[in-house]
Parts: structure tokens; C-alpha cells; sequence
């Protein structure tokens, strides 16, 4: 899915697709050399970031007609792995209406870097972004996407053009639901889910992606008021996130097909 994506977001910005072969070789390769660096502590892991750059050197607006790919790792210590404290970003917008939110591009994190400014001065963590196309349902964070619990059931934003579809998203869909839960991906109006959260409806919301796997949500500022989660770390969160570590660390049969062996290069 990873590789799929990365052509898919290629494709968007008129960059050759790298082929799945190459980009698994890569992967497995930078893995195999440096398995001496995998951190040993349950939801650490070798966080691996491939990458594409188009390196004619030209001044012209037009797609690139050389291309470099990399794949690079670094040890990584359980990323946002405490509570977050997000903020409704209703100024800016990570992604436009037919642009570029639901490929993996640079521009995408460059946009939203002046928000995570602002809101650091406030005391919150990252930004609760909202859809472009409406400024009122939420689309994601800056680097992960949404979930909420109310009344038991499982929400997520549904894809809408400017959310990246993530893989972990994608995973708890399926963990959550083998696990018996309802989950809903529609429009999350964020003024319905504050509401429900001062009214107690929806007790904890969580924001997933492949560093953190699940950090839990304990408050969502907006405006002057502050919404504080009940639950945080809630029981789904943490239900889910040791449900998908069980997989990745070995503990619990791969149901799914997700795991692959990579042979250390010593
Ligand atoms: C904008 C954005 N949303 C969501 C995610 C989560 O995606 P994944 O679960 O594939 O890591 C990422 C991670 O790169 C991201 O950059």
C-alpha cells in the first residue's frame, strides 16, 4: 500500500511512478543494513522514509526529466506516543480543493508549518485541519489521520480528495472491525464532535499513523474553550494500538498478510 501510494502521489505531481519492485527492494535493502539500529523497546521501530526529487537543473515550471529515489531509516523512539492537544486550525488550510492533500507531497507539511507555530504558543501540540472545501467537517492532522469514539462507535473522516488515505487508518479499519466494533467513515462536522464531546457522547478521539501508530487526544482547543476528552488514553485506542503491535512485534498470528522478512546484512 505504501509503494502504491507513493506512485500514486507521483503521479499527481508528473513524476515517473517508481515500480513496485524497486521501491520494495529499497525498502528491504536499507532494512537489511541496518538491522544493528532497530530500537528493542515494544512501538519503537526503524522508521524508513522513501523518497522521490526530480533533479533536472532547469528554471522552467514543467515536470523534471530526471529523477532521484531514495529510501532512508532512522531509529525511532515512540513518535507523539503521550496525549496530544490539538487545535482547530479555521484560519489556514493544509490542502486546496483539487490539489495535492491526498498525495504524499513536501508542500503539503510546508503549508501547515505557520499553524503548528501558532498553536505551539498556545500550549497545543498539532493542528486539527478542516476540509478546504467546506471549512466545517474535519479532514486530518498535519501528519496523521482522525478518530473518534461516540456512543461506542468508531468515526473516521471519509476520504474526500484532500485527506491521505493512511495505511495505518487503513489497518485499524480492519483490526477495529475483526475486533467487533462499528466503524463509520462519513463527514465529522467539527462543530457536531465538539459538542458531543462537552456532552460527554464522545469520550476519546485518537490520531493514528505509521510513527505513532495511536496517540490519544485529550483536549481539542478552539477559539478561547478548550474540549477535554474523558478518555485519554482512551480503551479503543489502546485496544487497537496493542492489537497492531501484537502483529508487528510477533505476538499474534498475521491475520492479514502485512508482515515480511527481511534477512539482516551484517
Ligand atoms: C498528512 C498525513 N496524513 C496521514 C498520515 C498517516 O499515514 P500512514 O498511516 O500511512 O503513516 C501521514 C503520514 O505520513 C501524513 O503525512
Amino acid at each position: 500500500m505504501n509503494a502504491a501510494r507513493m506512485a500514486y502521489s507521483a503521479k499527481r505531481l508528473c513524476m515517473p511512478p517508481v515500480p513496485e519492485s524497486l521501491f520494495l527492494d529499497g525498502v528491504r535493502v536499507v532494512t537489511a543494513y541496518c538491522a544493528g539500529l532497530l530500537p528493542s523497546n515494544s512501538g519503537e521501530s526503524l522508521y524508513l522514509r522513501p523518497f522521490l526529487m526530480g533533479t533536472q537543473p532547469d528554471l522552467t515550471v514543467s515536470a523534471s526529466n530526471a529523477y532521484e529515489f531514495y529510501v532512508i531509516a532512522s531509529p525511532s523512539e515512540a513518535y507523539h506516543s503521550g496525549n496530544m492537544r490539538l487545535w482547530v486550525e479555521r484560519e489556514d488550510a493544509r490542502a486546496a480543493v483539487g490539489g495535492t492533500g491526498d498525495a504524499k507531497v513536501g508542500g503539503n507539511y510546508a503549508s501547515s508549518l505557520l499553524s503548528i507555530g501558532r498553536l505551539k504558543e498556545r500550549g497545543y501540540d498539532q493542528s486539527l485541519w478542516l476540509s478546504p472545501s467546506n471549512r466545517q467537517s474535519i479532514d486530518e492532522l498535519s501528519g496523521m489521520n482522525f478518530f473518534a469514539v461516540i456512543d461506542g462507535t468508531i468515526y473516521t473522516p471519509a476520504l474526500n480528495g484532500s485527506i491521505l488515505e493512511g495505511i495505518t487508518r487503513y489497518s485499524l479499519i480492519q483490526l477495529a472491525e475483526g475486533l467487533g466494533y462499528k466503524v463509520v467513515e462519513r463527514a465529522i462536522p467539527i462543530d457536531e464532535l465538539l459538542e458531543q464531546i462537552a456532552s460527554g457522547d464522545c469520550s476519546e478521539a485518537f490520531a493514528c499513523g505509521t510513527a505513532a501508530i495511536i496517540s490519544p487526544i485529550s483536549v481539542i482547543g478552539d477559539g478561547d474553550r478548550g474540549y477535554e476528552l474523558a478518555d485519554a488514553p482512551g480503551p479503543v485506542a489502546e485496544r487497537l494500538r496493542q492489537a497492531l503491535l501484537d502483529i508487528q512485534e510477533g505476538r499474534s498470528e498475521d491475520a492479514y498478510g502485512w508482515m515480511h522478512s527481511v534477512e539482516p546484512v551484517v
